[in-house]
């Protein structure tokens, strides 16, 4: 039986397709990448925008950065079935480049609407794309790890800024320094309800 979340994730994909959302991303793409995972996780990481790899296999964080995902999730104890992971912007953008504002701004409504389904209780931005939306004004260099509660509809959410994998990939202390906000993320998520105001 297919689970009530991931049915209104597939009718949010569909109605994506449907709104012709970013058609001049869409019109270069092989797939547009909706998300990995489990949608009844505690967690969702968000990340910027399918790469190479992604595009082919309609599927986020699946190249070199969904390695190194993959690697701190296990040294978090968790597995990918553990959270669920997707992007911003939803279609790879030409050669990688960064995604543009109206391209994020176009994709934000169906990232929101995919957290109302989900609704989680921690969302973890990878990289300063996700972050800037969710935390508007704000550094990543100054506010990497750290719990930022926001509002969200009648409710709230616990943002953790981090790095992008990618950005941290080959410069070492970058990457140790992900490595470590990474692995107190469990213990953000105990502590969720309670987490430092932003
Ligand atoms: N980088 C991202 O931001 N997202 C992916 O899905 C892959 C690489």
């Amino acid at each position: 039986m297919i689970h009530a979340k991931q049915q209104a994730l597939d009718v949010l994909k569909q109605k994506i397709l449907e709104d012709g959302t970013c058609l001049e991303l869409a019109d270069q793409a092989t797939n547009l990448v909706m998300g990995d995972g489990n949608p009844d996780a505690d967690i969702v990481f968000i990340g910027e925008a399918p790469g190479k790899s992604e595009d082919e296999q309609g599927l986020p964080f699946v190249g070199a950065s969904g390695k190194f995902l993959n690697e701190m999730l296990a040294e978090a104890g968790m597995v990918r079935d553990d959270v669920y992971i997707t992007n911003i912007v939803k279609y790879r953008p030409p050669n990688n480049r960064d995604p543009l504002p109206e391209e994020k701004k176009e994709f934000w409504p169906y990232l929101l609407k995919q957290l109302q389904v989900i609704e989680p209780k921690v969302v973890i931005t990878l990289g300063r794309h996700s972050m800037e939306y969710f935390l508007p004004g704000m550094k990543i260099s100054q506010i990497h790890g750290e719990p930022k509660r926001i509002a969200f509809g009648d409710d709230h959410l616990v943002i953790v800024p981090l790095y992008h994998p990618a950005a941290a990939l080959y410069n070492g202390s970058l990457r140790q320094t992900l490595i470590d906000d990474f692995l107190r993320v469990p213990v953000i998520i105990k502590n969720s309800a309670y987490p430092e105001r932003g």
